[in-house]
């Protein structure tokens, strides 16, 4: 099994790719790979990850042109185009010599700066959650905020979000705007609007319709077909551009 990885060599943008053979096993992922890669033939190879699980996001890159967990995404599955989103020039890459019926192509996420090979500066993700101010005020003297079964049910899939910026990377107006938000910051708006221990749920949706939030999507919903989560941010923004 072969690996044609996109590396940089001062960070910044894609210098070059370099190819790789890896001793594959029957159920191993990606990120597998590159710890073989690293650990035998090359240890200058970056790359990020936590948890190898899928709980903690931080493994998002472009396999095959689709962006994907490494950790959840195991070699044999690899084809491209399973994903049906839809294109934009990030995601149709086609290196000089990459032969996709024998090779497994593993780039950056797209629509954030690449700081070494495959790890990109997430800063610009993490800042749009910071500047809508997305998380709960805390009540003085408050309760401890029970919920009944149905209302915990509507907030259950926007709950599962890891923050991996895959909804991000995968976006054609995340490529075109770099303003706008994103779809995991708009999802998290509507997480916190819906839930019912939300004293002022007007606050979120106010930040959530800015000139940077739900205004710029045009619900392409890449996001909700490449969300490793279910998160489905593009339904959510739907329901935000509705109210
Ligand atoms: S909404 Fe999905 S794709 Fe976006 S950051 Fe959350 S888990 Fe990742
Ligand atoms: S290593 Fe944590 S999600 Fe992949």
């Amino acid at each position: 099994m072969m690996l044609r990885i996109a590396r940089s060599r001062d960070g910044g943008e894609i210098s070059h790719y370099d190819l790789y053979k890896i001793e594959s096993k029957k159920g191993m992922t990606v990120l597998d790979a590159l710890f073989q890669i690293q650990d035998r033939m090359d240890p200058s190879l970056s790359f990020r990850y936590s948890c190898r699980g899928a709980v903690c996001g931080s493994c998002a890159m472009l396999i095959n042109g689709e962006p994907r967990l490494a950790c959840r995404t195991q070699l044999e599955s690899v084809g491209g185009g399973g994903l049906n989103l839809r294109s934009f020039p990030a995601l149709e890459s086609s290196p000089r010599g990459w032969n996709p019926d024998s090779e497994i192509l593993v780039e950056p996420l797209p629509n954030l700066p690449i700081l070494k090979d495959l790890v990109v500066d997430m800063s610009t993700f993490y800042n749009a959650l910071e500047s809508m101010h997305l998380w709960a005020d805390p009540v003085e003297g408050g309760s401890p905020g029970l919920q009944t079964p149905e209302e915990r049910s509507r907030i259950d899939r926007l709950v599962n979000c890891i923050l991996c910026a895959i909804c991000f990377g995968s976006c054609p107006v995340n490529a075109e705007n770099g303003d706008y938000v994103g779809p995991a910051a708009l999802a998290k708006a509507w997480r916190f609007h819906e839930d019912s221990r939300t004293v002022n749920p007007q606050r979120y949706t106010e930040s959530a319709t800015s000139q940077n939030g739900a205004p710029l999507c045009d619900l392409v919903m890449n996001c909700v077909k490449a969300c490793p989560k279910g998160v489905a941010p593009g339904g959510a923004i739907r329901k935000i551009k509705e109210l």
